[in-house]
C-alpha cells in the first residue's frame, strides 16, 4: 500500500468530515461520488446550525439584531467568496441557487442582448446545465451555437476552436474542469483567443473550485460560476462571478423583492449590483454555509489539495488501467481525479451497485453529459471522483472491488 504525500494532513482533514466516520453495511465507507457532490467539513455543519439556532432571520431590510447578525454572515461570505475568486469587487459576486442558476442566470441577461446571427461557443463536453440554457436562447432569438469538438483523449480540438471564432462570436462558454472525462481544459488560453475576436468568456468551474485555485483575474474571464455543495458547502447555493461593468449593464434576471430601488404600480428603479440578480429571500444559511466552507478550504490551501489529488489520479489510474477489460474514457494529459471507465461485458450500473455492496461510492450513468457519451459511442460510465479527503488505500479499495466486479461476472 502507498502512503499519502509526506506533510499533507490526511489524518486531520478525514477527522473533520463526519460523514467518512460510517460504514457501510460491514465496509468502511470509500466515498468516490465527489463530482457529484463532496461531503460537509463539521465546521460547515455547525455553522448552518448556529445560523438557525442563534441568528435565523431574514436579511437586509431588518432593523433588529438578529437580522443586522444574518445580513453581517450573508455579506461576509460574499467577502469570503470574492477573496476565494480573488475578484476585483464585491459587487462581482452575485449568490445564486447554484452552478445552473448561475447559467441560467447569464443564458437570460446577457443573452438578451443577442440577435439571430449572433453566436455562441459551447463544448461538445459541457454538462447539460451548461447546453440547455443556450438552446432554450437559440429558440428565442435565433442565436447560433456551435460545438468545439473532443478529441480521441478527451482533450478540446482547440484547433478547431480557433477556426470557429469569428465577428460573429458573441460569447464562449466552457467548462474548465470536465465532470464526465476529468479533462483540465486550457482556459486561460481559451479566454485570450475569444477575446481577441471580442467575444466574452463564460467558465463552469463547477468541478475545478474545489481542486485548484481559481483566479478570476488572472484567467480574465469574464463570467464564472460554481456550486457550493461541489466545494463542501451546502446544496441549493452557488456563486456568478461577473465583471463589474457587464453586469452593471445586463438587464435583471428575476424580479422582485431586494432587486428593486422603488417600485410605482407603474414601474420600477432597479438596484445596484449584487442586489440587482439577487431577487428575493436567498438561500441565507447556505450563503454563510458556503462562506464557511471557502474559509476551509482556504485553511487546507489548495496548491496542495491539487498535489495530493494529482497523486490520488495518478496512482487509481494506474490501479484502473492494470485490470484486464477496463477501458478508460478521458486520457487527456492535463486531469483532474476524475476517472470515468467501463469494464467489457458488464453494465456501469452494475459496477456500482456491486461496489456499493463492499462500501465503495461511485456514481454511473451519463453524468448529465449525454453529447459526450454519444461521441464516445457508450451510453454510460462508471465514474470514481476524489477529493481532498481520499486516501491511496481507498484507491485500492476501488480496483479490489473492480476485480471483484469482473470475477463475477466471468
Ligand atoms: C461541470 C458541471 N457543470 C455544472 C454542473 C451543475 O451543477 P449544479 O447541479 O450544482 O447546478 C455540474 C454538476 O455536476 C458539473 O459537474
Amino acid at each position: 500500500m502507498r502512503t499519502e504525500a509526506t506533510g499533507y494532513p490526511i489524518e486531520r482533514i478525514r477527522a473533520d468530515f463526519p460523514a467518512l466516520q460510517q460504514r457501510i453495511g460491514a465496509y468502511p465507507l470509500v466515498y468516490l461520488d465527489n463530482a457529484a457532490t463532496s461531503l460537509k467539513p463539521q465546521s460547515v455543519v455547525d455553522t448552518v446550525c448556529r445560523h438557525y439556532r442563534e441568528e435565523s432571520a431574514n436579511i437586509h431590510r431588518g432593523v433588529h439584531h438578529l437580522s443586522q447578525k444574518a445580513t453581517e454572515a450573508f455579506e461576509g461570505a460574499r467577502d469570503k467568496a470574492q477573496a476565494f475568486l480573488n475578484a476585483a469587487r464585491r459587487e462581482e459576486i452575485i449568490f445564486t441557487s447554484g452552478t445552473t442558476g448561475g447559467l441560467n442566470l447569464v443564458a437570460h441577461a446577457f443573452g438578451a442582448g443577442l440577435k439571430a446571427g449572433d453566436e455562441i461557443i459551447l463544448s461538445t463536453m459541457e454538462h447539460h446545465s451548461n447546453l440547455v440554457p443556450w438552446q432554450m436562447l437559440r429558440d428565442r432569438t435565433g442565436c447560433v451555437l456551435r460545438f468545439i469538438p473532443i478529441t480521441d483523449d478527451g482533450q478540446l480540438d482547440l484547433a478547431a476552436y480557433d477556426a470557429m471564432l469569428g465577428p460573429r462570436t458573441r460569447l464562449v462558454s466552457v467548462v474548465y474542469v470536465s465532470n464526465s472525462l476529468g479533462t483540465v481544459n486550457p482556459v486561460a488560453r481559451i479566454i485570450r483567443a475569444a477575446h481577441a475576436h471580442g467575444a466574452r468568456v463564460l467558465v463552469d468551474a463547477a468541478q475545478a473550485v474545489p481542486c485548484r485555485p481559481v483566479d478570476v483575474q488572472a484567467l480574465d474571464c469574464d463570467f464564472l460560476v460554481f456550486s457550493g455543495h461541489k466545494v463542501f458547502g451546502p446544496t441549493g447555493v452557488g456563486v456568478l462571478y461577473g465583471k463589474y461593468d457587464l453586469l452593471d449593464a445586463m438587464p435583471p434576471f428575476l424580479g422582485g423583492g431586494d432587486m428593486i430601488l422603488s417600485v410605482t404600480l407603474e414601474r420600477t428603479v432597479f438596484n445596484a449590483l449584487p442586489n440587482k440578480f439577487e431577487a428575493g429571500t436567498p438561500h441565507i444559511a447556505g450563503v454563510i454555509g458556503l462562506g464557511a466552507a471557502l474559509d476551509y478550504v482556504r485553511g487546507i490551501g489548495l496548491d496542495r489539495v491539487a498535489a495530493h489529488e494529482e497523486g490520488l489520479r495518478a496512482y487509481a489510474t494506474a490501479l484502473l488501467a492494470a485490470i484486464p477489460g477496463v477501458r478508460l474514457y478521458g486520457t487527456a494529459p492535463e486531469k483532474s481525479a476524475i476517472i470515468s471507465f467501463v469494464l467489457e461485458g458488464v453494465h456501469p450500473h452494475d459496477i456500482g451497485q456491486i461496489l456499493d455492496s463492499r462500501g465503495v461510492a461511485v456514481r454511473a450513468g451519463h453524468h448529465c453529459t449525454q453529447p459526450v457519451m454519444q461521441r464516445f459511442g457508450i451510453p454510460a460510465t462508471a465514474r470514481a471522483s476524489f477529493s481532498m479527503y481520499n486516501t491511496r488505500a481507498e484507491a485500492e479499495q476501488l480496483a479490489e472491488a473492480v476485480r471483484a466486479v469482473k470475477e463475477m461476472f466471468a
